[in-house]
């Protein structure tokens, strides 16, 4: 079922520090998906993302997406579903690197949560549901790999877009090749390669979102109407334009091959250094560090 598997093409990930071992977000138990209406009869949602201090692809994160997504499942009642977040400064951050780094807590298996992080992403594509960002906080590696699925996005003023892990040495598994599609293959390479921060502006202008809006006020206002005017569009025209648009997306045969560069990458040994280092110089994935990754990435392994 699970068409790409992390666990599969994992040779071996061998960075231990034992300093970083413990993942303290694995014991919350409230919801960090809050969801409320957003049309009269709740065919358009909007899921709120609340998982501070930054919206990090943590255990609890990726299960209660698994668990949302898994809802849309052979359902006909939500049509739409808008994804914004709570968390000040921030839309969504990366993939815990605890996870690459086996640095996770001991009986927790690392494989299984990437690989459920890769399945969900793939779902984005495949749901029969239109999903929506309204983006007004950073957006950064894991956090864009879920943008640029989603069918379309619109970015507030504070939005900021950007993927750090060819600074690292790695690649944006699960977000290049749709990047490719929105920008072009040659903005792509500069985004990708120099790790680029891209603002609101720059994000319409070239393609990254559909539009940036002046105000958190009327970036709502649009999202939610163009919401409702989808929710009022009867769901076989839904779904026909679902499969039809996902028919030009790429492969997961083209994931896959994403994915086994990702791991490529990911053995080499100064991969394995660059993870420690970004690990112990954000202390841990600190805010401070997150509030401008890119750069801060760049700076420690770049000089
Ligand atoms: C590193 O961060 C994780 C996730 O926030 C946390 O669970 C863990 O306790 C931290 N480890 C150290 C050594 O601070
Ligand atoms: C329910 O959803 C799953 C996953 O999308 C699909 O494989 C299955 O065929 C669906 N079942 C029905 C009855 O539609
Ligand atoms: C870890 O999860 C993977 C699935 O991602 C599974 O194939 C593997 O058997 C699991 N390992 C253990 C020790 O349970
Ligand atoms: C957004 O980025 C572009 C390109 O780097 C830059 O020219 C512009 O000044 C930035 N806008 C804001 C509001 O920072």
């Amino acid at each position: 079922m699970r068409s790409t598997s992390y666990h599969l093409v994992k040779h071996t990930l061998a960075v231990s520090f034992a300093l970083f071992a413990l993942l303290a977000h694995a014991s919350g138990t409230s919801s960090l998906l809050k969801q409320s209406c957003i049309s009269e009869d709740c065919s358009a949602v909007r899921i709120t993302i609340d998982n501070p201090p930054f919206n990090l692809f943590d255990i609890n994160l990726i299960s209660e997406f698994d668990k949302y997504l898994s809802s849309l499942n052979n359902q006909t009642k939500i049509k739409v579903v808008v994804f914004s977040s709570d968390v000040p400064g921030f839309f969504a951050g990366h993939l815990d690197l605890n996870f690459l780094s086996n640095t996770i807590r001991p009986g927790i298996n690392a494989s299984e949560y990437v690989d459920k992080y890769l399945f969900n992403i793939e779902r984005l594509l495949d749901l029969p549901v239109v999903f929506i960002g309204e983006i007004n906080g950073r957006t950064w590696e894991a956090g864009n790999e879920n943008a640029v699925r989603y069918d379309m996005r619109f970015a507030g003023p504070d939005a900021v877009f950007g993927a750090p892990e060819a600074a690292a040495g790695l690649i944006h598994v699960g977000g290049a090749q749709q990047l490719v599609q929105l920008v072009g293959p040659a903005l792509a390479t500069e985004y990708l390669l120099a790790s680029t921060e891209v603002n609101a502006t720059e994000a319409a202008r070239t393609g990254w979102v559909n539009s940036a809006h002046p105000t958190a006020g009327d970036l709502r206002k649009h999202v939610e109407n163009v919401a409702r005017r989808i929710a009022n569009t009867h769901i076989e025209v839904i779904r026909a334009h679902k499969a039809s648009i996902r028919e030009q997306s790429p492969s997961k045969a083209a994931m896959r091959r994403d994915l086994e560069r990702f791991v490529d990458l990911s053995i080499q040994p100064y991969v394995q250094v660059n993870v420690a280092k970004i690990l112990r110089d954000s202390q841990n994935e600190s805010r401070t560090f997150e509030l401008d990754v890119n750069e801060n990435i760049v700076k420690i392994l770049q000089g």
